[in-house]
């Protein structure tokens, strides 16, 4: 057998699967400084579902590495690949050119043994207001997003927009959001307006107030009555970019993240209630027609859906999907160069690390916080001794309790990613 490590799988999968749906992400680094050289294979367990950090200062290669996840997901074994549903949350509009193989590396990519791939399987959307600018770009975006304003609670309105509970303006939209839905029937922003408009017990002041507040949500368009679907994003085998990249008021992130919170609530309750009917199926015998696959949200920019300071709309579904996405069958990834950033619910749940060069002690300490078994001081070896060219990590697998370095693979597919130059 050829040696090579297999991230995140235990020894119970090792010894039924061997190397079986994984994904091939780079090669171990021996030895630092000028002694560092490449050796065998790493892979990374797709089969099973994993709470992953990818983190490292700016431009050391986290989207980069997304990418190549997203790529062994592509080219997995069909009857594993119609298994994994990938949802990828783009803040920074870098992961539709996976659409293009990389040429840009070409050299590389041979050095590696690899050739130049596109993928096929990706599916991009932005928000549907946004189509004809992105359009223009000749960005290739396959179709729109919108969010319908009756999916969201009074609460997550608040915490959308940062208000206090017990705020005049909070009440007054807690209130009347808590009464249209409880009519039950969809409704838009405008009637939102219109029903705080017609309340007696608002003064006028916060009526203007929270009219002026949510004709500026309006303006973002991405509230639409009817909404996307979102369960007809998730398809066997498709890989759904969802690119937020171009939303630009000073609410870009309130809306992220009600976009965010939607996504990760249905994905969650998709794979509940499939695993409930795999489970049925499993007991009667009977074959699932519909068979929902498993579902992985990678999350680029994660520090802002899931911060550790702040609770905003999105923070309570991802802590669920962290928490308790194992048994339904959930992966999730969240990508930042701050870890420290992240909140510690996700932190205590994430089973793989994946770093590139960190600075900060404090960022340092969250990812000790992972792994409280491995010494904090020889992580900070680790990191501090890996070499300074583009692709090398360390690896903290809680699984196999390891730590160690690697060198992640080119992509085969283009990354949109680069540093911006003058020249
Ligand atoms: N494994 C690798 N092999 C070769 N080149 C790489 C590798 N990883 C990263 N790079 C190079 O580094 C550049 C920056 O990578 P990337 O865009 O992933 O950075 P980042 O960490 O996501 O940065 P930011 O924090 O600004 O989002 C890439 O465009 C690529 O040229
Ligand atoms: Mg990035």
């Amino acid at each position: 057998m050829v040696y090579q490590t297999i991230v995140g799988r235990s020894k119970k999968d090792l010894e039924i699967y061997n190397d079986k749906c994984t994904g091939y992400i780079g090669k171990h680094i021996v030895g630092t400084g000028e002694d560092a050289h490449l050796t065998t294979k790493v892979r990374f367990d797709l089969l099973r579902p994993h709470v992953s950090l990818i983190s490292g200062k700016r431009g050391t290669g986290k989207s980069y590495i997304a990418g190549v996840f997203v790529e062994e997901v592509c080219n997995l074994e069909e009857k594993y690949r119609e298994n994994i549903a990938t949802v990828v949350i783009d803040t920074m509009g870098i992961f539709w050119s996976m659409k293009f193989p990389n040429e840009q590396q070409i050299q590389l990519v041979e050095d590696w043994k690899l050739k130049p791939q596109a993928m096929n399987n990706i599916k991009i959307f932005a928000p549907t207001s946004q189509l004809k600018e992105y359009e223009k770009s000749n960005i290739p975006i396959d179709e729109g997003i919108s969010i319908a304003p009756y999916e969201f609670s009074a609460e997550d309105w608040l915490l959308a927009f940062n208000l206090e509970r017990t705020s005049s303006i909070g009440i007054s939209l807690e209130k009347n959001i808590n009464q249209l839905i409880k009519s039950e029937e969809k409704f838009s922003i405008d009637d939102i307006i219109s029903k705080i408009r017609d309340d007696n017990e608002t003064s006028d002041d916060i009526k203007n107030a929270i009219k002026n507040m949510l004709t500026v949500a309006e303006q973002w368009g991405v509230f639409d009555e009817n909404g996307s679907d979102i369960s007809s994003m998730i398809k066997p085998g498709q890989i759904t970019i969802i690119d937020l990249s171009r939303l630009r008021s000073s609410q870009a992130w309130s809306v992220r993240n009600l976009i965010v919170a939607l996504i990760s609530r249905k994905i969650y309750d998709i794979r509940v209630i499939a695993r409930k009917e795999e489970e049925v199926s499993k007991i009667t015998g009977e074959i699932l027609k519909n068979k929902k696959p498993m579902i992985w949200l990678i999350i680029d920019e994660a520090h802002n859906f899931i911060p550790s300071d702040i609770e905003t709309v999105s923070s309570e579904p991802l802590k669920i999907i962290s928490k308790q996405g194992r048994e339904p069958g959930v992966s999730l990834t969240v990508i930042t160069q701050m870890p420290n950033k992240i909140h510690q619910d996700i932190l205590s749940q994430t089973d793989i690390v994946i770093s590139n060069r960190l600075t900060s002690r404090d960022d340092l300490e969250a990812l000790h916080s992972v792994m409280q078994t491995y010494h904090s001081e020889n992580l900070w070896k680790y990191i501090n001794s890996l070499p300074r060219w583009p692709g090398a990590a360390v690896i903290l697998d809680d699984n196999m309790e390891k730590v160690f370095t690697i060198n992640i693979r080119p992509r085969i597919s283009w990354h949109a990613g680069g540093t911006a130059i003058i020249a």
